[in-house]
């Protein structure tokens, strides 16, 4: 694998060198990158010794029979910035391309780990902490600090993590890149809009966020996916969507995209019911409004489903959380259930976060601490994966039983 190291300036910019080390050691070639306040802390010929390549000088230097500010990025597999200071993630949150690091930032594709050092003050600014949520919003990926000694001998949170946790954690996320190539993945999104009328609806307050969090991170591990949303946003590249707006349509939608589908995701709020006949007409006054459960389409799939096919629901609960989703799960006969606390700060509806707990019908248990979208949408994903390869394995040792007993 092609890792661009990226250093920025700080006193951790020592302990890049032990990063570097490790990647080189587990077979990877690593070029680093250093901003010019780095090379006040560590030295480039350090660098040079250590790394697979030598230490490019700056942007305007020609690179591997290109131009290093864009081949560096295009040609990376992945990139690690440690440590990344406040600094430097100001310049990458706002899109900078003025040193060969931030240009090299702007161009890769390939997964992004920063990994903050900072003194605590700086680590609890609320630019420090919106830059980071805009980073992680776009899908890169934050190794937090840890609490230690700080430069100058102050004392507190901002500490970079160590090395081993970082080439941990960067290679960790490097391996789940393409492993749901080969799969379909259905998602659905957003909350369904129910008419009364053609000019009123009853919806919810789904945004759509995290269904769409969830279909880019599959695309973005090789699956084929098709979105199926009722939200506004903008979809992810490379995903197939169909727009939809009612139960009706969702349920239309994902009868036809689902049977063939390895794994469904069901994020969508869909309504639980809707007014038995919408009146043709807009209606002035007070409507009388008769109301009518829509058709459960998580629990049609779950009686339709195919061996192997993994279901994943969700559940937006404000009280009794995991208990309620516990039932849920037996009830609707779905393979993970996602519950979110929509009423827990910083979590669920419209929220660029959340904060959820991933019950699996096997009994286990997974908990995501707030983070972003994109980040809860991999740790679903993460859980996809474990069951895929599960149900992979059984298959296989099923087989392989039933030859043997034919030889036998
Ligand atoms: O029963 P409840 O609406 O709380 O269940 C939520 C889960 O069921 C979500 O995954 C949602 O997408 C799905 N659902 C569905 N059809 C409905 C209602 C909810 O598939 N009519």
């Amino acid at each position: 694998m092609r890792i661009v190291l990226g250093v920025s300036g700080g006193i951790a910019a020592y302990k890049a060198v032990e990063v570097c080390r490790r990647f080189v050691g587990a077979g990877h070639e690593v070029t680093a990158v250093l901003t010019d306040a780095a090379r006040r802390f560590v030295g480039e010929a350090t660098f040079s010794a250590l790394a697979t390549n030598p230490v490019p000088e700056g942007l305007w230097q020609r690179w591997d029979g290109g131009i290093a500010h864009t081949r560096l990025g295009q040609r990376a597999d992945l990139v690690v910035v440690a440590p990344a200071t406040a600094d430097f993630l100001a310049r990458y949150a706002a899109g900078m391309a003025d040193d060969l690091l931030s240009a090299t930032l702007l161009v890769t594709r390939a997964p992004v780990v920063v990994c903050p050092a900072m003194h605590t003050e700086m680590w609890e600014h609320p630019a420090v902490v919106e830059n980071l949520l805009a980073l992680r919003r776009r899908g890169v990926h934050v190794v937090p600090p840890e609490s230690g000694t700080l430069a100058g001998g102050d004392e507190g949170a901002g500490r970079m993590a160590e090395p081993a946790t970082i080439v941990a954690t960067a290679l960790a996320l490097s391996a789940r890149r393409c492993d749901l190539t080969g799969t379909h993945v259905v998602v659905s999104a957003g909350g369904t809009r129910e008419p009364i009328d053609p000019v009123r609806v009853i919806t919810n307050r789904s945004s759509g966020k995290q269904g769409h969090a969830i279909a880019e991170a599959a695309a973005a591990r090789g699956a084929r996916v098709t979105l199926v949303t009722s939200s506004a946003l903008s979809a992810p590249a490379g995903v197939e969507v169909v727009h939809v707006e009612s139960a009706a349509d969702m349920h239309a939608a994902i009868a036809a995209a689902a049977p063939g589908a390895d794994v469904v995701v069901m994020a969508a709020a869909v309504a639980d019911f809707r007014p038995k006949a919408p009146a043709a007409q807009k209606v002035h006054g007070l409507p009388e409004l008769v109301l009518e459960p829509t058709p459960d389409i998580l629990a049609g799939l779950a009686e339709a489903r195919r061996p192997g096919q993994v279901l994943v629901g969700f559940a937006a609960e404000t009280q009794d959380v995991v208990a309620r989703a516990r039932r849920k799960l037996e009830r609707k006969g779905v393979d993970l259930v996602v519950v979110n606390d929509v009423s827990a700060p910083g979590a669920g509806f419209d929220h660029d976060t959340n904060e959820v707990t991933i019950l699996g019908a096997d009994g286990s248990v997974a908990v995501v601490p707030l983070t972003s979208k994109r980040q809860v949408a991999d740790a679903i994903l993460d859980e996809v994966v474990a069951r895929l390869e599960r149900d992979a394995r059984d298959t296989r040792d099923a087989r392989d039983s039933k030859r043997d007993t034919k030889e036998d």
